[in-house]
């Protein structure tokens, strides 16, 4: 192959391969059970969490929500954060019942792969 084809390929293979990489970190851990748009599937459909209130989204049955006191909390950063750290823990900090369960298993997502997660939520809108 000419050196010309071959960086023309590589070129090529960058552009069709980054995005779908870069896409895959945050739908990859997520989709198996959230739809990113307000379709609920496993879980309650994703598009316009960043922001809403904890809970609330339509036509979807939680489990958390029964252990909750008063204001549902807000999809922020930091509850984000934690959230997809350990959902687990999570509940019971952010009910303040330390009996407090959720469906969702803890999946562990921290550093640059939670960075992406986050930016990748708040854009769902
Ligand atoms: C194994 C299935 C599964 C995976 C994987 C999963 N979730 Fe969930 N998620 C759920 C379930 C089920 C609920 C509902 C929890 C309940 O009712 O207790 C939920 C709830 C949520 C909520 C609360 C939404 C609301 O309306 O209050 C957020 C936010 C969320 N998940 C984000 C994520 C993100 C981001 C990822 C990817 C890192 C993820 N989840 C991965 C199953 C999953």
């Amino acid at each position: 192959m000419k050196k010309s084809a071959i960086v023309a390929s590589f070129v090529a293979v960058m552009f069709v391969v980054l995005p779908a990489t870069a896409q895959a970190g945050a739908e990859s851990r997520c989709k198996s059970c959230h739809a990113f748009s307000d379709k609920n599937k496993v879980g309650p459909g994703l598009k316009g969490v960043y922001g809403s209130k904890a809970g609330t989204h339509a036509g979807y049955k939680y489990k958390f929500t029964k252990y909750m006191k008063g204001d549902p909390w807000v999809w922020d950063e930091a509850h984000l954060r934690s959230w997809i750290l350990d959902s687990k823990k999570a509940v019971k900090e952010f009910t303040g019942n330390p009996k407090a369960k959720t469906k969702m298993g803890s999946q562990h997502v921290k550093g640059k792969k939670a960075d992406e997660i986050i930016a990748f939520l708040k854009g769902l809108k």
